[in-house]
């Protein structure tokens, strides 16, 4: 097979402009050929959004390559994987939680992130809210709202419900004392 220069020329350019081939050297449009450099050489200003509130351990490492891939001409967001599998190259425990008897839909459909910041949050284990308003932003909120609430409701919703999943069925998963054991 035989590819002719000019499609060639023309494969190398749309590689530079869309792909992982790192652009040049200075933020103002250098030509030669860049050193390597990561991202917060070039954009300063993300290390201080990303710097705040509790931060996720590969960010607080400044490692942004473990999730992105460098850009090409066009600065844009280019991920190594999607999440889930992104998620699941560092956290094989999560993974393996997929196969637990009940799993939590939006969990076993990979949408990590509707939960969890990439980055950092203000609220404990990146938490996208606080349950239970993380909760509400997909459930009712009306059954938790009356005037006589289960008194463990009041206290939220992980003393019985896990977010990801667990043994048992009905609930997303149950926990210590409060479990609904045996439920078939
Ligand atoms: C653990 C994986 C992970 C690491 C490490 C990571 N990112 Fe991200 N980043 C993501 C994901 C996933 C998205 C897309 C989802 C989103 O918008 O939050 C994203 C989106 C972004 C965006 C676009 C959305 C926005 O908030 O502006 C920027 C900019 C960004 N990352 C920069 C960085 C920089 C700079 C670093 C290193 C300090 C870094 N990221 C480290 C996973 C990561
Ligand atoms: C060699 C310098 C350089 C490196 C390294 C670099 N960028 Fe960029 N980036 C630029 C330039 C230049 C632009 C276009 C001008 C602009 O929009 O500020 C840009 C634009 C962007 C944009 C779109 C505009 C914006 O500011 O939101 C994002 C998102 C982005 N870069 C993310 C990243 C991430 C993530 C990394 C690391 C994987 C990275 N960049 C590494 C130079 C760089
Ligand atoms: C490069 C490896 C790496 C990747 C990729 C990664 N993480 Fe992490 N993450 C860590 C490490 C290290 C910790 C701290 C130790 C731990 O809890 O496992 C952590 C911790 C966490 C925590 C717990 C934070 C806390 O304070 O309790 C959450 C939640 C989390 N990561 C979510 C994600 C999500 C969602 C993704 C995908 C978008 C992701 N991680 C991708 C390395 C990674
Ligand atoms: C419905 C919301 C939700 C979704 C979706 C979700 N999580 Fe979580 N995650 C949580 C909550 C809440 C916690 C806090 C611990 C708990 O209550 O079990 C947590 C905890 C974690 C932790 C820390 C575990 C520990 O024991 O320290 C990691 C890591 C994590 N999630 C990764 C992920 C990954 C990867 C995905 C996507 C496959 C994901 N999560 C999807 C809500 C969610
Ligand atoms: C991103 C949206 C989303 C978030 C956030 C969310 N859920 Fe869910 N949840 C769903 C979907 C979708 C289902 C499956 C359809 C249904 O039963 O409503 C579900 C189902 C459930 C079920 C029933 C499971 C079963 O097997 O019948 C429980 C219990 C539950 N969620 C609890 C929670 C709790 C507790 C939180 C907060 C920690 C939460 N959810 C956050 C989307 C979400
Ligand atoms: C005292 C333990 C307990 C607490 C606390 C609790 N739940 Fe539940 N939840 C249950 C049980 C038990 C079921 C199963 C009921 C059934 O199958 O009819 C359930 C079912 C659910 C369902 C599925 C309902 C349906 O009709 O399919 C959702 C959604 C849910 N809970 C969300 C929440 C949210 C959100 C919170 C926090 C505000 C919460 N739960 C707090 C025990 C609890």
């Amino acid at each position: 097979m035989t590819i002719g220069g000019r499609s060639l020329i023309l494969m190398a350019l749309l590689l530079a402009l869309v792909s992982c081939v790192p652009s040049t050297g200075s933020r103002g449009g250098g030509v030669v050929k860049a050193p390597k450099q990561g991202c917060l050489d070039c954009h300063p200003e993300m290390a201080t959004r990303f710097a705040g509130g509790r931060v996720h351990p590969p960010v607080a490492e400044k490692n942004c390559a473990a999730c992105h891939l460098p850009h090409g001409m066009i600065g844009g967001i280019q991920l190594r994987a999607n999440p889930p599998d992104l998620c699941f190259s560092c956290h094989q425990a999560q993974a393996r939680e997929r196969g637990e008897k009940a799993v939590h839909q939006p969990f076993a459909e990979g949408k990590c992130n509707r939960c969890h910041a990439a980055h950092n949050s203000e609220f404990a284990h990146l938490l996208t809210k606080m349950a239970p308003a993380l909760c509400f932003s997909c459930h009712d909120r009306e059954p938790f709202s009356r005037k006589y609430v289960h008194a463990p409701v009041a206290n939220g919703c992980a003393g019985c419900h896990l977010a990801h999943g667990g043994g048992a069925t009905a609930t997303v998963g149950a926990r210590g004392g409060l479990a609904l054991p045996g439920v078939p």
